[in-house]
C-alpha cells in the first residue's frame, strides 16, 4: 500500500520549479511560495482555517503529519513563532521541503523528516500540538495513525485534522490528487472519524463536516478555473501539468457530494 502511495506522489525537481516560478527579484518567503506549496484544496485559505483551530503559541513545538513539500509547516513557523517538525512518506517531497526551507532561511525552525505517520521515530509526549492536512485518505488503518498521534502529543496537547471524507453520493472521480484509484484511497464518514478518534483516547473539542459552506466556494472556483484557467503560480507549476486534471476531479467530487471535508480538533486528555 505504501509503495503505491509513494509512487503516486513521487517527483523530482519540485523545489527548482517552485523557485523558478517565483522569478528573479521576488523574495523567497513562506508567503510568496504559498500559492504553490500548500498541497491541498483551497491552499493557504484552508491552512489559515486550520491554524485558527490549532491556535499555536510562540515557542511551541508542532508536528505536521504528512507535511508534503512543507508549505504549511514553513507558514505556521513564520506566522506563529513556533518550531515545526514535518514527516512525510515521499522522499522527493522531503527533499523539496528541505530545499525550500533552506531557501526561505528557516532551517532553525522547520525540520523535515522522511518517514511514516503510522510509526514515527519521536519519543512519547514530545509535541505541544500536531496537525495533518489531506493525508488520512491515504491511510487504510486510521486508528493506528491516531494512536501514534496520541502517543507523541504531550498531555493536554491537541491534534487538528483536515480530512477529505466520504460523501453520500458514491466514489470520488479518479484520479484524485491523493490517489490514482480506489486502491490507495480510504475515505471515512464523519461518524467513523468520531468513532476512530474516541477509540484512540482523544477528547473531541470540535468536529465539522464543512460541506455546506465549502461546496458553494468550490463550485465558484470550478467556474473560475474553467473560464479563466489556473493562476500563474499554482500547485500544478510545482507538481506538474497533469495535476490540473486531478484538481478538477477533486473539485467536481466535492461539488457532486462524492467527497466531503471534515475538520477536527481533538485533545489528549490531561494526565
Ligand atoms: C495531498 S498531500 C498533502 C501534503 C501536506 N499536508 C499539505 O497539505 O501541503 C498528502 C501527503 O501525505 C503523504 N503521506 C501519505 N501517506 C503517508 C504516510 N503513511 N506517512 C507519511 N506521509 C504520508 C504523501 O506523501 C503526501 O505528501
Amino acid at each position: 500500500m505504501n509503495d503505491g502511495v509513494k509512487n503516486y506522489y513521487s517527483d523530482l525537481d519540485i523545489a527548482n520549479r517552485a523557485l523558478a516560478a517565483l522569478g528573479p527579484g521576488v523574495e523567497i518567503t513562506p508567503d510568496t511560495l504559498a500559492s504553490m506549496d500548500h498541497f491541498h484544496g483551497r491552499g493557504l485559505e484552508a491552512t489559515r482555517e486550520l491554524a485558527d483551530l490549532l491556535d499555536p503559541k510562540r515557542g511551541e513545538h508542532l508536528l505536521d503529519f504528512g507535511c508534503g513539500i512543507g508549505g504549511p509547516a514553513r507558514w505556521l513557523a513564520a506566522h506563529f513563532g513556533c518550531r515545526v517538525t514535518g514527516i512525510d512518506l515521499t522522499a522527493e517531497y522531503c527533499a523539496a521541503a528541505i530545499a525550500l526551507t533552506e531557501a526561505t532561511g528557516q532551517v532553525d525552525d522547520v525540520c523535515i523528516m522522511h518517514g511514516n505517520v503510522m510509526e514515527t521515530p519521536f519519543e512519547d509526549d514530545t509535541f505541544d500540538r500536531a496537525y495533518s492536512q489531506n493525508v488520512v485518505m491515504n491511510l487504510d488503518d486510521k486508528q493506528r495513525f491516531y494512536r501514534e498521534a496520541f502517543r507523541v502529543l504531550k498531555s493536554g496537547g491537541v491534534l487538528a485534522l483536515s480530512n477529505i471524507g466520504e460523501g453520500p453520493n458514491g466514489a470520488p472521480y479518479y484520479p484524485t490528487p491523493w490517489a490514482e484509484s480506489a486502491e490507495t484511497s480510504f475515505l471515512s464518514t464523519l461518524e467513523e472519524t468520531i468513532g476512530d478518534l474516541l477509540a484512540c483516547g482523544f477528547e473531541i473539542q470540535f468536529i465539522e463536516d464543512t460541506m455546506p459552506r465549502v461546496r458553494p466556494l468550490v463550485t465558484e472556483t470550478l467556474k473560475r478555473l474553467e473560464t479563466e484557467g489556473f493562476p500563474d503560480r499554482n500547485v500544478a507549476v510545482v507538481l506538474g501539468e497533469h495535476f490540473k486534471a486531478l484538481q478538477f476531479n477533486s473539485i467536481r467530487s466535492i461539488r457532486d457530494g462524492r467527497t466531503t471535508l471534515i475538520e477536527v480538533l481533538v485533545r489528549k486528555p490531561y494526565q
